[in-house]
């Protein structure tokens, strides 16, 4: 079974994945980390503004998920980075991945391996339901107010001792990502047409896992195991 899950940054979709992933017993694929993580390489490697060669190092790369870690943890070339990848310096030039059409295929393709070996799965993105798993058993859309998304995004900087925050700022920087994330010319944020949407903004986390679920249970003898 394939349970796809995509919305913009800050609608709950990473926590709630995780959730549903361990509520049905199946692995939880983070596709936002693979970007993170050839952004990473990028940035360490000085070649941010060179699109042709962080294409080529993509393919060279080996990237692969720690499944016995929950969540799983993301290896670069066998090098544990998934708290770097978190890092705000990070998160704002993720775009020089994202924004690669050759980066992308590369990371589709390997996403869709992945989808293959486990057989079942829950996966986060921008993507998953449109383009890498339009076959998907359950596709959900997550997506919440701006405001809350940004009061979302100040809480966690917080709980990392991040004092300091700006709310019109961290609101500015979430519409930016929503623009950037929507327009891009491959792979671009946007809901699936069959999906179940859930709007978050007044929902706990619980209550959006339970949600999930219940779909899923309700109709399960449709989906394959
Ligand atoms: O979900 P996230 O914030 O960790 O994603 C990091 C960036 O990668 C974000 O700007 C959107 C992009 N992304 C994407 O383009 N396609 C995906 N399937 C997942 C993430």
């Amino acid at each position: 079974m394939i349970v796809t899950i995509d919305g913009p940054a800050g609608s709950g979709k990473s926590a709630a994945a995780l959730q549903v992933a361990a509520r049905l017993g199946l692995p939880h694929l983070d596709t936002g980390a693979m970007y993170r993580a050839v952004a990473l390489d990028a940035l360490e490697e000085g070649i941010l503004h060179d699109p042709d060669r962080i294409a080529q190092r993509c393919r060279l790369l080996s990237l692969e998920f720690d499944w016995s870690k929950t969540p799983a943890a993301i290896l670069l070339n066998g090098r544990n980075v998934s708290d770097l990848i978190r890092q705000p310096e990070v998160t704002e030039i993720t775009y020089v991945a994202a924004d690669n059409p050759w980066v992308r295929e590369e990371l589709v393709r390997q996403q869709r391996l992945i989808g293959q070996k486990c057989g079942s799965l829950v996966t986060e993105g921008r993507d998953q339901g449109t383009i890498v798993f339009p076959q998907a058993d359950f596709k959900f859309y997550l997506n919440a107010h701006p405001e809350e998304r940004a009061r979302r995004r100040i809480a966690q900087l917080q709980k990392k001792g991040n004092v300091d925050l700006d709310v019109d700022e961290v609101l500015e920087q979430i519409l930016q990502r929503d623009m950037r994330d929507s327009s891009r010319a491959v792979g671009p944020l946007s809901r699936p047409k069959n999906a179940i949407d859930i709007d978050t903004t007044e929902l706990s986390l619980e209550e959006t896992v339970d949600a999930m679920i219940s779909h899923i249970q309700t109709h399960a003898p449709a989906a394959k195991n």
